[in-house]
């Protein structure tokens, strides 16, 4: 028995130290040490055995699979690091190698000039609100003293949804005052920046969809000085300190009085230049005083409020800042274009 066992071991030590993997670690472990194995099947003849041989036996047998449980879990170890090892030489990176560059975007120019301009209104207080671009003509036009027969009420003009007028695409952002007094707690100093459309035909300075900004004042004992020196501000924070304005009266009906406000042209100094067309100076904006009927439309006391509200076109503003000379460039989104700014 002692010579089948010392067989034994040395056919197992061997096979165990040439196992190449786990399953066939498992499969020597129940060859020899398992319930039906042969270190069983060598137990099984202990009965031939003396009384005084059988503990011996027994002892040897109990060292053997100790030291087989030993083997296969040493090889069981070494065979897990070695599959560890290779996973990890097979994974590893070249953190030397270069990476793949991401191409990245950026803003749009003519969103330049709006952030601009938002912080320099968020600087003084004003808040920023937006609205809808599918507007009620009561907000667009009627609460805001525009008459029915007004030109610019027409079908030719103005994009409707609606056979009775009543729908359409906002023409101008002046419905956001209206809005504005309508909803938020007094007093209100706000901009309202976004889209609008009218029926232009396209060319190097009309599209039938532009940007506006909307900007407007409530409160009390708000005059058209508090105007002029707001955006005198703001222009010089856009176009430089120094930067001559002019205010040149005007009409609009939900203003009173209206103006439009100019600057003179900061490439020629108002000599007249291409820039200005010859002029001297150039548009930014249209202005005023909100009208008293506009303001008690919305259930506000003309007489213990007023306020003051301009409307100014984004793309002119860009195009001046960057030079642009086509409006087209600014929504065809050519990169090759995009990419100058
Ligand atoms: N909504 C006017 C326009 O589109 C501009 C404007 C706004 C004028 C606010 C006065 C006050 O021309």
């Amino acid at each position: 028995m002692r010579e089948m066992m010392q067989n034994m071991r040395e056919a197992a030590l061997k096979a165990i130290l040439e196992s190449e993997d786990v399953d066939s670690l498992e499969s020597l472990r129940v060859r020899y040490l398992g319930k039906k194995g042969e270190l069983t099947g060598i137990l099984r003849q202990m009965g031939k055995l003396s009384a005084e041989e059988r503990p011996r036996m027994g002892q040897l047998a109990n060292q053997l699979r100790a030291e087989l449980e030993t083997a296969l879990e040493q090889r069981r170890a070494a065979l897990k690091e070695a599959l560890l090892e290779a996973r990890l030489r097979e994974e590893a990176l070249d953190v030397t190698l270069p990476g793949t560059p991401a191409v990245l975007g950026h803003k749009h120019p003519m969103y330049n000039v709006l952030d601009q301009i938002k912080s320099i209104f968020l600087s003084m207080g004003f808040e920023i609100v937006d609205g809808p671009e599918v507007e009620l003509a009561e907000y667009n036009f009627t609460k805001l003293n525009i008459e029915e027969s007004h030109p610019s009420r027409d079908w030719t003009d103005t994009f409707y949804f609606t056979p009775d007028s009543r729908v359409l695409l906002r023409t101008q952002t002046s419905p956001m005052q209206i809005h504005a007094m309508e909803t938020k707690p007094l007093p209100i100093r706000m901009i309202a920046p976004g889209r609008v459309y009218r029926k232009d035909e396209v060319d190097a300075t009309h599209s039938p969809m532009f940007h506006q900004i909307e900007g407007m004042v409530i409160d009390k004992g708000v005059t058209m000085s508090d105007l002029k020196a707001t955006l005198n501000l703001v222009v010089e924070k856009i176009y430089g300190k120094g930067t001559v304005t002019r205010f040149r009266p005007h009409h609009f009906p939900f203003t009173e009085p209206s103006c439009e406000l100019d600057i003179q042209c900061h490439k020629c100094g108002g000599r007249g230049c291409p820039t200005c067309k010859g002029e001297g100076w150039i548009e930014v904006l249209g202005a005023g005083m909100v009208h008293p009927k506009v303001l008690a439309g919305c259930g506000i006391d003309p007489d213990v409020y007023s306020g003051w509200a301009f409307g100014m076109g984004l793309e002119r503003l860009a195009m001046g800042e960057y030079k642009i000379t086509d409006l087209r460039l600014i929504f065809e989104n050519d990169v090759r274009f995009l990419e100058q700014f």
